[in-house]
């Protein structure tokens, strides 16, 4: 197994079978040498800087019904909100003066979302802070749309993959998605020049060794700028409802192997790592990640979007999260910093 850690740190990358035989053969011991690999090389292009992203989460209305979240279209228990321009404009300018510098507009495929809507929203946030880079995750749409939101200013957009396995794909989504489309959407946002974040659970319900074989490649050959991981957490209003053993440990396992994969990655810590761990978060930045992204939502719609059970953060205010989350990284070594917190090419 030291081999091929070596191989992979020398390389930034192995073969399929290679990755699934490091992820099969994980040990405590293996988990600490990655991760002080992983945090060297990590310390090397970020120094102990960690980018927050203000999570700003729009609309729990989704025209979707994945099978393992909270607010898929067929949970009739989720009450339903979304988020008006000015109220999505008062989150930014709240979050602005506690030194964040890059919003990301997240929320389900809800057709209120318009183009013109989300255009015209971008433009008056570019304009009212132009220091800011703007994140989309709002899932799939057209390439013509990506390409009007690009042009309106939106700097980056995340949309996980959730699963670079066709048949794992199709267990964990209704037959109306597809695995080709979201591959599709990915593709063409790289194309038309946003800083583009995919990723997937971990332990989702079909998960296997080779599956994330499967996800470790599909990284290391998209090359995106961001990954976001985290541990799948059942929520009970969805058929998905058993709790998978060791999945918080394997989440910074493949934390360390991705920081490797690709040195200069964009890892975020996430909230689901935090929901499942107390320290979550902090043991996450150690183990390679550097970006944290924390809720920036009216706390009146914070409980609503609940993807999973147990979300932490629905209760605090955004200026107590952050304090919060200075004082977590301070007592790992790191600072939180205020920058947009853009990729860096390797120096
Ligand atoms: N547990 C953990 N993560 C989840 N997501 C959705 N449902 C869950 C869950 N039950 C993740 C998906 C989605 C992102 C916004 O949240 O990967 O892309
Ligand atoms: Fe929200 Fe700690 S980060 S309370």
């Amino acid at each position: 197994m030291i081999n091929l850690i070596e191989k992979l740190e020398r390389k930034h990358s192995l073969s399929l079978t290679e990755y699934q035989t490091l992820i099969e053969n994980r040990t405590p011991q293996l988990a600490e040498i990655l991760a002080k690999k992983a945090e060297a090389v990590r310390q090397r292009i970020y120094g102990k800087d960690v980018y927050i992203r203000g999570l700003i989460e729009v609309s729990n209305i989704c025209k979707n019904n994945c099978l393992y979240c909270g607010i898929r279209s067929g949970n009739p228990g989720c009450s339903r909100y979304r988020l008006t321009p000015e109220e999505i404009l008062s989150c930014c300018e709240e979050g602005y003066g506690l030194g964040f510098r890059t919003f990301v507009l997240q929320g389900g495929e809800d057709p209120h979302f318009t183009d013109e809507l989300l255009a015209s929203l971008l433009k008056e946030i570019k304009s009212r802070w132009p220091d800011c880079a703007v994140t989309l995750s709002l899932g799939e749409r057209s390439r013509e749309s990506y390409q009007l939101l690009f042009d309106a200013g939106a700097d980056r957009y995340l949309l996980r993959h959730e699963t670079a396995d066709k048949a794992h794909y199709e267990r964990l989504h209704p037959a109306e998605m597809s695995f080709e489309n979201r591959m599709e959407c990915l593709k063409a946002l790289k194309e038309i020049g946003y800083q583009v974040g995919c990723g997937f659970m971990v332990g989702s319900p079909g998960q296997t060794a080779a599956t994330l074989a499967k996800d470790l490649k599909f990284v290391e050959t998209f090359q995106p700028a961001m990954c976001g991981i985290g541990p799948f957490i059942p929520h009970d209003a969805t058929p998905f409802k058993e709790e998978p053993a060791g999945s918080f440990e394997l989440t910074l396992y493949l934390l360390s192997i991705l920081r490797l994969i690709k040195p200069d990655l964009l890892l975020p810590a996430t909230t689901a790592l935090g929901t499942i761990h107390p320290i979550g978060r902090e043991k996450g930045i150690l183990a390679g990640a550097n970006v944290v992204m924390p809720n920036l939502s009216p706390v009146s719609v914070r409980k609503k979007y609940e993807l999973y059970n147990n979300k932490i953060c629905t209760g605090e205010e955004s200026a107590q999260c952050r304090q919060c989350l200075n004082r977590r990284m301070e007592s790992i070594g790191y600072r939180i910093v205020t920058a947009r917190g853009d990729i860096k090419s390797e120096v």
